[in-house]
């Protein structure tokens, strides 16, 4: 097993029951391979067992460590990944990840590699599932945030702008503006008309409200313009580094609407700490199906969630088009703007 990509809380979870259920009820041994792919990649892994994956299921990260490497970035990645899993005698694996980590997997196992993947994202972006695990944790975390900052703004007639992660799509931004209530938000999705922004703000002012609360996701674009960057160099799987529309909205807003204007950006507070308990339930139901289909051979697939049920879905479903924000909901936050 592997996870890779950003961490997020419930991985620890994932880990618990694939060896829980693998270990106990299927007979299996499992290791657990460090740092995503460049474990598999350089052949680091830990053996995992019940005494060693005990006590993990509220806490946050992953015990195995991850990260972004892109195996068919590197050199002779497919063959150094498969002759080490024959070494290593690995039947399967299991790939817990997002897009990036998930699209590699099924990459992989079109070139014969036995593998099951396990949606992760606080993103919420992976097709072929309702939901992934840790965004239920990302948006209580950033509505607890908005609901403090709402105390602030409304003491000093501020405007408070709350940078949320969510770098194609604007789940969090959505789910936690509307828990949060607030006046305006702003996803990658549909690019924003700065003026109208202020227009919202200030018609809400003039109704008597002298604070207003602006999330925006860190994608967000204004409809003339690109997405803010942090730095210039790209990942392996090519993703610049986003952060800055913030701070730019901060400038901006004041200047237009004259409103005293302030940024809090929530960066990786958003992925840390103890998953929520729809999490640990989601990521436990995760792991369970996973070594499930390991042990019925079923490879190829990501196990999903569909209404309430856990169900299968193949890798090349999942990877490849991303799952963007549902028109209906944003509307549904719409309603409550200015
Ligand atoms: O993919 C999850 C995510 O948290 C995105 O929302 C964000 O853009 C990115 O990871 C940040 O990545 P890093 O922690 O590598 O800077």
């Amino acid at each position: 097993m592997l996870t890779g990509g950003g961490d997020c809380p419930g991985l620890n979870a994932v880990i618990r029951a694939v060896v829980r259920k693998g270990v106990n009820r299927h007979g299996h041994q499992i290791v657990g391979y460090r740092d995503g792919w460049k474990g598999v990649l350089e052949d680091e892994s830990m053996a995992l067992d019940i005494e060693n994956t005990s006590g993990l299921l509220p806490r946050g990260g992953t015990i195995l460590g991850s990260s972004r490497t892109n195996p068919f970035k590197e050199e002779n990645g497919v063959e150094r990944v498969k002759e080490n899993l024959a070494a290593s005698n690995i039947d399967a694996l299991i790939a817990i990840g997002g897009e990036d980590t998930l699209g590699v997997a099924e990459k992989l196992h079109s070139e014969g590699v036995k593998v099951v993947g396990v949606p992760k994202t606080i993103d919420n972006d992976l097709n072929a599932t309702d939901f992934t695990f840790g965004f239920n944790t990302a948006v209580q975390i950033c509505t607890d945030a908005i609901d403090r900052l709402h105390t602030t703004a409304e003491s000093h007639n501020r405007v408070l702008v709350v940078e949320v992660m969510g770098r194609h799509a604007g789940w969090i931004a959505t789910y936690s503006g509307i828990a949060g209530g607030a006046d305006a938000i702003l996803v990658p999705e549909r690019p924003f008309d700065l003026d109208e922004v202020c227009d919202h703000i200030r018609r809400r002012h003039g109704r008597g409200r002298a604070f207003s609360i602006v999330v925006v996701a860190e994608g967000a674009t204004p409809k003339e313009g690109d997405e803010i960057t942090a730095a210039e160099q790209t990942d392996a799987f090519g993703h610049v580094r986003l952060g800055g529309i913030g701070v730019a909205l901060e400038g901006e807003i004041e200047e237009r609407t004259g409103f005293e204007t302030r940024v809090t950006i929530l960066g990786h507070i958003q992925r840390g700490g103890t998953p929520t308990a729809f999490d640990r339930v989601l990521a436990t139901r995760f792991g369970i199906a996973a070594i499930d289909a390991v042990d019925d051979g079923d490879f190829g697939k990501m196990v999903a969630l569909r209404g309430t049920d856990i169900v299968r879905a193949t890798l090349s479903e999942a990877v490849g088009t991303l799952k963007t924000l549902d028109a209906e909901l944003y509307e549904t936050a719409e309603v409550f703007f200015g």
